[in-house]
């Protein structure tokens, strides 16, 4: 079985992905609602929690675990493959290298948590990946606690985010990269927003085609998807249809 989580409803992003690109596979989905929001919170707070949830997934029979999160990857992923090196860990890291290789303008922007904004990890894949761009890291306080509410469509929300990514794109910023799997979901609301020639950069797709490349066997199963999560489990359930994954359904035993 293959094992994704995030904090909240984000990695249902990528738990979509993989659906799609894995008709037949069996998934876990567990989501840290009495948790949420990880991009606020310490590293060693996140580590603490990937760590149980971790064993509690290994528990459960996952032998494929999938980060679904940029903050807790960035913050843990390193003592997850430590503490269970029997399992294939795939984590989801912000598309730096898709957006700089892309970028026309020579201008990228990263939107994350604030967690996320501030890792060593994040610098070490600018370092890495984007040495010949310029690249503007935004944390985005607070928005994956609006998605997480579903509080998607409010007049309010769409100013504030209008606001934070306006003065970007007019810097000539031609790729935001969605730095956190909760934006996933904002793509409605920031598309609009981008001039001629300018993109979105999300790698749920990317990060499947890495689980398809790792599954082995864990390909065939009975196309089985069971959702879990440390509170409220009914709003996991509610959110499918809310956030246009209503096929996803059929899937759950
Ligand atoms: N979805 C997570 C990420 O990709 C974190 C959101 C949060 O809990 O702050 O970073």
């Amino acid at each position: 079985m293959i094992g994704v989580f995030d904090s909240g409803l984000g990695g249902l992003s990528v738990l979509a992905a993989i659906a799609r690109a894995l008709p037949r596979a069996d998934l876990l989905y567990f989501a840290d609602t009495a948790h949420l929001p990880y991009g606020n919170k310490s590293d060693a707070f996140i580590r603490g929690r990937v760590l149980a949830i971790g064993d509690r997934l290994a528990e459960l029979g996952c032998r494929l675990l999938v980060v679904a999160c940029n903050t807790a990857t960035a913050a843990a992923i390193t003592e997850l493959r430590q503490r269970h090196p029997e399992l294939t860990v795939v984590g989801v890291e912000p598309g730096i290298k898709p957006a700089a290789t892309s970028s026309r303008s020579g201008r990228i922007a990263v939107l994350a948590t604030e967690s996320t904004a501030r890792s060593e990890r994040l610098k070490r894949l600018i370092r890495d990946h984007a040495g010949h761009v310029r690249v503007h890291v935004e944390a985005c306080p607070g928005w994956a606690t609006r998605v997480e509410a579903l509080d998607l469509d409010g007049a309010e929300f769409a100013a504030e985010i209008a606001a934070r990514v306006a003065p970007l794109l007019a810097d000539g910023t031609d790729r935001l990269v969605l730095g956190c799997t909760h934006y996933s979901f904002l793509a409605p609301q920031l598309q609009p927003l981008l001039p001629p020639g300018a993109e979105l950069v999300d790698v749920a797709a990317a990060v499947a085609r890495q689980v398809v490349r790792l599954a082995g066997n864990h390909t065939a199963g009975s196309a089985r998807l069971e959702l879990h999560a440390s509170a409220r489990l009914e709003r996991l359930h509610a959110a499918l249809p809310r956030l246009s994954l209503g096929w996803l359904v059929q899937r759950i035993k």
